[in-house]
């Protein structure tokens, strides 16, 4: 079939909107038709040329919503009409790390997905006989998309899709940072570091699970409203003189559990040393610049600090996928203030300029 998806054709130029050729999904894929789909970072830094393993070209975008038309053979968990959520992050159930509570990092096809392949080694898009490759195994810049069966979560049907995409990435991983890497435990204190959708989603989990007390530090004004709005308890404007602040603010001794969602390794450090002592854990969302490393003193390691990594926030995205958006539509979770503007295929390279110029939370397109 035809399909109109936005296309990286050259690092470093806008995407191309333009018709490109999609196959019919192969064994254990799935042809969902996108409804909506997020404006990510990861997006731009690909688009940019800055991600060293980026390939070009290929179709971005990874945090769609959708419905299935479609199966290939052997597909038994999804069938026409079911509702999606798209996962960079796959969940195969068979692998080690699947059978494993301890992570989400599935093995199954990060080799293949990581050249913007299918599992089989090969790709439907297409253009003129030449093949376009899949950005993270989503390619969600796009009317329809193919997807392995493994990489989509089946959400309720009740869950309106130009929100659950949100669930598709930042969200989830803000989320799953405070529940699942973490594990905030009740009347505890956290600080989060960004506010983001990463670090909104962050204040929302540590909400959920129960914390007494929400630091959020941001460099915007506005940005720190919104964290209000998540749960957050104080309001903190970021700088060199935040893990002083914070430890004034926590009787000297610093947060049970800290949060980085800024990509910053020097907000990173600070997360380290904002921990408490004893039992302090900082979880490290941000994704830094290539070759940048984090600098520890190592006795806030000695005296008792952790510091833990989260993916996709340890979320193991078809199982947990579904019990978040059902945690949204219970209302334990306000997703309105997120989706800061709605915009057309068309016009996804004004995403990226938002984005830029940090003008809202998300951009969605809306199919
Ligand atoms: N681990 C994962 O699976 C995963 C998934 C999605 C995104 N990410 C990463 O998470 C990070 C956050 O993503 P996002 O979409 O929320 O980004 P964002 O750019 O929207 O938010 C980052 C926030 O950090 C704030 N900030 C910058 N410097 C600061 C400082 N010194 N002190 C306090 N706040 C500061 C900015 O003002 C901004 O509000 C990025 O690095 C992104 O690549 C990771
Ligand atoms: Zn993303
Ligand atoms: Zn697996």
């Amino acid at each position: 079939m035809r399909v109109r998806a936005a296309v990286l054709e050259e690092f470093g130029a806008p995407l191309v909107v333009q018709e490109v050729e999609l196959a019919e999904p192969r064994a254990g894929e799935v042809l969902v038709r996108l409804v909506a789909c997020g404006v990510c970072h990861t997006d731009l830094y690909t688009a940019s040329g800055a991600d060293p393993s980026g390939y070009a070209p290929a179709v971005l975008g990874h945090e769609g919503a959708g419905v299935v038309e479609r199966v290939g053979d052997g597909v038994r968990s999804l069938a026409a009409g079911d509702h999606v959520v798209t996962l960079f992050s796959p969940q195969c159930r068979e692998c080690a790390h699947c059978l494993d509570p301890r992570t989400n990092l599935c093995l199954a096809i990060r080799e293949q997905q990581n050249k913007g392949l299918l599992p089989d080694g090969t790709t439907r898009l297409s253009r003129d006989g030449d093949p376009i490759r899949h950005f993270m195994g989503t390619s969600t810049f796009a009317e329809h998309t193919v997807m392995p069966e493994i990489a989509l979560a089946k959400v309720s049907p009740e869950a309106p899709l130009d929100r659950a995409c949100l669930f598709a990435c930042g969200l989830s991983t803000g989320l799953g940072a405070a529940i699942n890497t973490a594990k905030v435990e009740p009347g505890s204190t956290c600080v989060v570091f960004g506010a983001g959708m990463v670090g909104l989603g962050a204040v929302a989990g540590c909400r959920l699970q129960g914390a007494e007390r929400i630091v959020c530090v941001d460099l915007s004004a506005a940005r720190l409203e919104l964290a209000r709005g998540q749960g957050a308890t104080d309001l903190l404007q970021g700088g060199p003189d935040s893990v002083q602040e914070i430890l004034e603010m926590t009787g000297g001794l610093g947060a049970d559990y800290t949060f980085e969602a800024t990509g910053s390794v020097g907000v990173m450090r600070q997360a380290v040393e904002a921990a408490r002592m004893g039992w302090g854990l900082a979880t490290i969302c941000g994704v830094a610049g290539k070759g940048e490393t984090l600098d520890i003193v190592p006795r806030f390691l000695i005296t008792g600090r952790r510091v833990a990594g989260s993916s996709f926030g340890g979320v193991k995205g078809r199982d947990q996928v579904p019990q978040l958006v059902d945690r949204w539509l219970a209302g334990e979770l306000d997703l309105e203030p997120f989706v800061s503007h709605r915009l057309t295929l068309d016009e996804v390279n004004r995403g990226f300029e938002l984005m830029e110029a940090q003008d809202g939370i998300r951009s969605v397109i809306d199919f």
